[in-house]
């Protein structure tokens, strides 16, 4: 009986393309993939070290296979990911049952590092930075898909520096992929039948600027729009100081392009966002907008936002609330901060008291809720375009799919249409997806 791995990954998409690697690197050394921790010889975590006490966090979960370690000596556990980039060796130490430790460059050596637990039973790590020629040569390759959206990896790494994010230093700095790479890439995805593909990146508008000669971001979107076979297109992460009028301009000429932009904001005080290190002014943001608007006006926006950043006053946290009533945002991901280490940030002094955090943090919630709600209800009647993704877990005849605006929607319909656009005329909306029914 061949060997089984138990992977669970924890969060960005960049973990989750990552994931697909490892499921395929481990399938390629005999391991075949579980759902039952319990039956495992491997257990991997992917994990994510952005927020909180992500270390603590995954100790804690690690916890939970230690009563198996020890009915199965020969169980090997490993942590790849930003904690794991974040920790290095030092995570053996404090962790007596986990056997392998490998960073966000080193997954390629997956195979190799599995042997050598399985020959020797010796404990080791990987977590080198690698150098960029080698970066280049390893970018995730996707192919032979059977579902009808991707994710494609289109740059790696940040050089942003933003004073409270972990990103960069577990990470590594901004590289871009060849675009011709990614191009032949998403044509063979086309050829495999994806109908939809989400170009991503920590920062993907930053796509190609430190490559002499290579199509900056709105090009490359461009040139992916003209793929045949491919029928819708998003991106994500943007961040609003790299969003240039030509990319702003694609909303308005690529018709395949979703009208919804992930535009994190983080901040509504300019003194906040100076601190943060986000490189634009609430002024400058309000012109990205606007000029969205402008080329595209049912662009649905959603964000990031982060309340309590060290310093922050109740003037400055009121001004993130006036802009969250202004801009309406569609989905708003809020954050109460948590200081990671080694970042600038870390090191501000921080008088805040936690009580009045926290009740920033609430009011800021409560806001936002009813504005989704009120978005998502106004949806109701209206007849939207939905690539359909699969057959639902609603039932018999159920299939699910999203709309431009990123939102999924329920419907009855024959398995025909799945890969298909379809007009879906929406009755309901619930809290995270809605329901309708297929208009011919
Ligand atoms: N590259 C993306 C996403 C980065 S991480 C971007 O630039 O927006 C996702 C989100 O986590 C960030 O947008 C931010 O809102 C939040 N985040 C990052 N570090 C954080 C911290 N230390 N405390 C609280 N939230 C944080
Ligand atoms: Fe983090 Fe800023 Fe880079 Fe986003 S842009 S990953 S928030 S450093
Ligand atoms: Fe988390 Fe690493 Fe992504 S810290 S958000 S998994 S890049």
């Amino acid at each position: 009986m061949s060997k089984q791995f138990y992977l669970e990954t924890f969060g960005c998409q960049m973990n989750v393309v990552d994931s697909e690697r490892i499921v395929v690197l481990l399938e390629e050394i005999g391991y075949r993939q579980t759902d039952r921790a319990e039956d495992a010889d491997l257990i991997l975590l992917n994990t994510c070290s952005v927020r909180d006490k992500a270390e603590r966090k995954v100790i804690g979960h690690l916890g939970r296979f230690k009563p198996l370690k020890e009915k199965n000596p020969g169980l090997i556990v490993a942590v790849g990911g930003c904690v794991a980039q974040q920790e290095g060796a030092a995570f053996l130490k404090k962790i007596p049952h986990l056997d392998l430790v490998f960073g966000t460059h080193n997954i390629h050596k997956l195979p190799e590092l599995v042997r050598r637990v399985e020959e020797n039973r010796e404990r080791c790590h990987e977590v080198e930075f690698l150098d960029r020629e080698t970066r280049l040569r390893l970018f995730p390759q996707r192919s032979g898909s059977e579902s009808v959206t991707r994710f494609v990896t289109v740059m790696q790494g940040c050089d942003n520096f933003c004073s409270y994010c972990i990103v960069p230093h577990v990470r590594g700095r901004e590289v871009s992929r060849p675009s011709g790479e990614i191009l032949e890439e998403i044509r063979q995805l086309a050829a495999d039948g994806v109908r939809e593909v989400t170009l991503i990146g920590q920062n993907v508008n930053s796509y190609g600027a430190r490559d002499a000669g290579e199509k900056s971001f709105a090009e490359l979107l461009r040139a992916v729009h003209r793929v045949d076979g491919i029928e819708r297109i998003r991106f994500t992460t943007s961040h609003p100081k790299d969003l240039s009028d030509q990319l702003i301009d694609c909303f308005g000429e690529c018709g395949k392009l979703a009208h919804h932009l992930h535009l994190p904001l983080q901040a509504g005080s300019d003194r906040v966002l100076r601190m943060m290190n986000r490189g634009y002014t609430v002024a400058d943001y309000l012109g990205r907008v606007e000029r969205l608007k402008t080329v595209c006006p049912d662009i649905r926006l959603t964000t990031d936002l982060i309340v309590g950043f060290p310093g922050e006053t109740e003037e400055d946290f009121l001004g993130t609330l006036r802009l969250v009533e202004t801009l309406r945002y569609s989905d708003a991901y809020t954050f109460l901060y948590s200081p990671r280490p080694g970042t600038a940030a870390a090191e501000l002094p921080d008088d805040t008291p936690r009580e009045v955090r926290q009740e920033r943090f609430e009011r800021l919630l409560k806001l936002q809720n009813r504005i989704s709600e009120e978005a998502w209800q106004e949806d109701v009647g209206k007849t939207l375009e939905v690539l359909v993704e699969g057959t639902s877990r609603q039932g018999e005849g159920q299939l699910f799919g999203r709309s431009s605006w990123n939102r999924i929607v329920n419907f009855s319909g024959p398995t025909e249409l799945v890969g298909r656009m379809v007009q879906v005329r929406v009755t309901r909306s619930l809290r995270n997806s809605q329901v309708g029914e297929r208009v011919d």
